[in-house]
Parts: C-alpha cells; structure tokens; sequence
C-alpha cells in the first residue's frame, strides 16, 4: 500500500509550502482545503515537478460532517498516511467582543476541534501499524496571552499543549507528534484574519513561508518535538515563558493591538 503525507490548509501559505518542501523529497502527497482551482492546480504542478502521487480532496474542516466525510474516504481508499499535518487555521483579530460569532466558532472548529479529530482518527491507524508521525501547526502566540486576538493564541496554546501531551502518549505506540510555532510568516493569514498588513510586511519577524517550510522538514526528520523556525522567535518563545504573567499580557496586548487596527 502506497503511503501519503496527509496537509490541511494546503491550498495556500505554510501548507503549500510544506507540500511543496515534501514533494521535493519524494512524498506522495494528500492535499485538504475547500478551494478547488488552487488544489488542482498545485497538485498537477508538484505531481509534474517531482514525479509524486499529490491527490486532494475538498473539505471545509469548520464542518464536522465534512470532516466525517473526509474521514470515511480514506478508510475506503487504499492510502497508508504516515505523515499528518494539521496546518489549516485561522485568525480573528481585533476586540473579542466586537467579532462575528460565526467566525469565532469557525476558528475554533478548524483551528482546535478538526486539528484534534483528525489526530485521533489518524493517529489511530498509525498506532495499529506502530508507525507515523504527526506535525500540528501552532504558533509563536502559542507561548503567551494575547489581548485583541484573545481566541486564537488560545486555540493556538491548546495545539501547543495537546501535541506535547499527545507525544508522550504516542510515543511508545511508535507514533512520533511534533509542533510547529512559527512566528508571522508571509502568507494570507493576515488579510484573511482582518490584521493591518502594511504594519506588518515592516517586522523584522517576518519569514517566507518556504524558509518556515525548510526549517520544519529537516526538524521532523529530527524528530524534534517543538520546532520554532528562527532565533528571533524562539527568543520571544523564551522571553514570554521567563518573564512575570502580569508583564507578558500587559507586553502582549500592546504589541498585537497596532496590527489589529485597520
Ligand atoms: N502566517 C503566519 O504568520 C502564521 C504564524 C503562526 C502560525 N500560523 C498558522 O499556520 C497555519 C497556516 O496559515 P497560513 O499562514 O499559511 O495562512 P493561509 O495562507 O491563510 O492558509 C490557511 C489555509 O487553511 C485553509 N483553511 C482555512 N479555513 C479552512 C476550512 N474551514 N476548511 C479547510 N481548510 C481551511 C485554507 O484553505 P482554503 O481557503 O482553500 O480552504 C488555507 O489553505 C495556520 O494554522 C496558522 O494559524 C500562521
């Protein structure tokens, strides 16, 4: 049975990115999103460039019975999935107070429920085989509060917490889970979250997507358990875990709020 690396949020950004970085290592590939022009596109082109198998399937992962859907579809197929990476997600910035229910939910349901469903119905298979591994992408707002994106370096800290856990628990099931945080990383996320984009293009922070992507490949082959792509960013990871709470939320709020302003 072929095996495949299975990428959320592949259509765009980071999972484009870590489609492409496993591609060129001659992984066969799944790709998951709800936009179809984007994934038959990158799918044809990465199949054609590195000679892989890239198949994708349509999913919108805010919808439980899709991701059943989702789910039902790889027993039925003849896919072994040794890689799983949990990369769709997004943001919403600005007072918490002040934003659409409807995306809050649908935040939470990609970035935390559908990320955790897909773990245990995957990481499921791969401890009967006592094999795999599973990257779930979290973020530098990991580490800390954050006032004006209060909800998503939450969601952010559960993935954080819930693939350390997870990796311990895996691992005498020979199933290896790893996280990435990477810091703000050029990508749609900003635009698509409402955040002031100009603001931020200037931060000496700021990675491409395939430099984040190159990092996190060579790290999962290290099996590194988490992966911080620069030393600027793992400096704040450090700094936020050191200083006085008090401190980090007040630091936090006053470094989120001017990207949250139109
Ligand atoms: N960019 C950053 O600075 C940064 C920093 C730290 C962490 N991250 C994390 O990195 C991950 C990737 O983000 P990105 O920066 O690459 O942003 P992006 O370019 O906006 O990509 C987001 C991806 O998620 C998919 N997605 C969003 N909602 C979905 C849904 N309901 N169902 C299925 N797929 C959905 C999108 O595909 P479709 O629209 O086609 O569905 C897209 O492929 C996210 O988890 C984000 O939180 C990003």
């Amino acid at each position: 049975m072929p095996s495949y690396a299975l990428i959320t949020g592949a259509s765009s950004g980071l999972g484009l990115a870590m489609a492409e970085a496993l591609a060129r290592r001659g992984r066969n590939l799944i790709l998951v999103a709800r936009r179809r022009d984007a994934l038959e596109s990158i799918a044809c082109e990465l199949a054609q460039r590195f000679g892989v198998d890239v198949l994708f399937r349509l999913c919108d992962l805010s919808e439980p019975l899709r991701i059943s859907g989702l789910l039902h579809e790889l027993e039925q197929g003849q896919w072994r999935i040794d890689l799983l990476v949990n990369n769709a997600g997004l943001g919403c910035a600005g007072a918490f107070l002040e934003q659409d229910w409807g995306r809050e939910q649908e935040q939470l349901e990609v970035n935390v429920l559908a990320l955790t469903r897909l773990c245990h119905a995957i990481g499921q298979h791969m401890a009967e085989r006592g094999g795999g591994q599973i990257l779930n992408v979290a973020s530098v707002a990991a580490f800390q509060p954050g006032p004006w994106m209060s909800s998503y370096y939450a969601s952010k800290a559960y993935v954080l917490h819930f693939s350390e856990g997870l990796r311990e628990e895996l691992r005498q099931r020979g199933v290896r889970v790893c996280v990435l945080c990477p810091g703000p990383t050029r990508s749609a996320f900003f635009r698509a979250a409402g955040m002031n984009v100009s603001r931020l293009e200037s931060s000496k922070l700021m990675m491409s997507a395939e430099e984040v992507a190159l990092i996190t490949v060579r790290a999962l082959e290290k099996n590194r358990a988490i992966i911080i792509p620069g030393w600027r960013n793992r400096l704040l990871a450090l700094s936020s875990r050191l200083a006085p709470r008090w401190l980090v939320r007040k630091l936090s709020g006053r470094l989120t709020r001017p990207f949250t302003q139109g």
